[in-house]
């Protein structure tokens, strides 16, 4: 083991120069398998290089979550927004239309419901499931620190390596316990660990504080996870600083489903993500996108 006393700190992040990427428009996928890479790119929009992805995997833990009661009615007219959509296997099977056409990034760990440790989670799918659902990416919970630390980096390493067999890529989905303070250095801790042991994109969420730091540091595609529901306009600046500083989308969920006007919001995210809106022009497109679905009565 390496002895961890007196660590120089970190602080070559060489922030002014992008990290190379030749031959491919994604961080770290130059080298990967053409349907490993084509899958990539149903998830990330080529022009921007970038993704919308709308996440209502919830209920893989919380049960019918607020704004998920009911997906065939709340969720199916956002998917025309949706560079991907990330769910459980169930919800795919029995609600989204096979027609589908984007990314669909499927739910591959669980286990614990929210009345018990979290971080005990297992490998939820098999891979040959992932491959007759023809999906794009598997996401995997890794909750570093917590409890089941080893149990759910091995649930993720399984998992990149399955995926490495099929050219299936895998999505690292850092957890944030009750305990673990969600900043820069906890963050880039979680995801470089996801990107070291194979993860081929990460999700993390935003911290105010050196987030560009903890992009900097990942060799692969950070998506910016949503987290608990903001006001709109907090939840677009949100997510214009975390494209700003490096993260190549969004994954998010219960700030698009439980805004009061879903569609105008999933909309006004894909302004800032891929054409890079100021925040406050983003909530005025919002604004105006909410009042015309009103008078349209939808
Ligand atoms: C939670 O563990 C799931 O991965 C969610 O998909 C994730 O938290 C993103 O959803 P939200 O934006 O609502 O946080």
């Amino acid at each position: 083991m390496a002895d961890t006393e007196g660590t120089k700190d970190t602080k070559d992040y060489f922030l002014d120069v992008p990290a190379r990427h030749d031959g491919f428009y994604l961080k770290g996928a130059h080298q990967l398998d053409w349907g490993m890479r084509n899958r990539l790119a149903r998830i990330f929009r080529p022009a921007s290089g970038r993704t919308v992805m709308l996440a209502i995997d919830h209920g893989y833990f919380l049960g019918p979550t607020s704004g998920l009661e009911r997906i065939d009615q709340t969720i199916l007219p956002l998917l025309q927004y949706a560079d991907a959509l990330m769910c459980t296997r169930g919800i795919l099977r029995s609600t989204i239309p096979a027609s589908f056409g984007n990314g669909v990034v499927m739910r591959s760990s669980g286990g614990p419901s929210t009345l018990k440790e979290l971080s005990n989670e297992r490998i939820a799918v098999d891979i040959d499931d992932a491959v007759r659902m023809n999906v794009s990416a598997m996401a995997v919970q890794v909750f570093i620190g917590s409890e089941f630390e080893t149990q759910t980096v091995h649930n993720m390493t399984q998992l990149v390596d399955m995926g490495l067999r099929y050219g299936i890529p895998t999505l690292g989905v850092t957890a944030v316990g009750k305990n673990l303070t969600r900043d820069a250095r906890y963050l880039g801790l979680a995801t470089r660990i996801c990107a070291e042991l194979g993860a081929q994109v990460v999700k993390t969420y935003y911290c105010a504080e050196g987030f560009e730091t903890v992009t900097a540091g990942c060799p692969v595609p950070i998506v910016m996870a949503g987290g608990t529901k903001l006001p709109e306009l907090d939840a677009l600046t949100m997510a214009y600083n975390a494209v700003n500083q490096g993260a190549a989308g969004v994954d998010m969920g219960r700030n698009i489903f439980q805004s009061d006007a879903p569609a105008a919001m999933i909309q006004a995210v894909g302004k800032v993500v891929h054409e890079l809106l100021k925040p406050k022009q983003a909530y005025d497109c919002f604004l105006t996108l909410k009042n015309e679905q009103a008078k349209a009565g939808k």
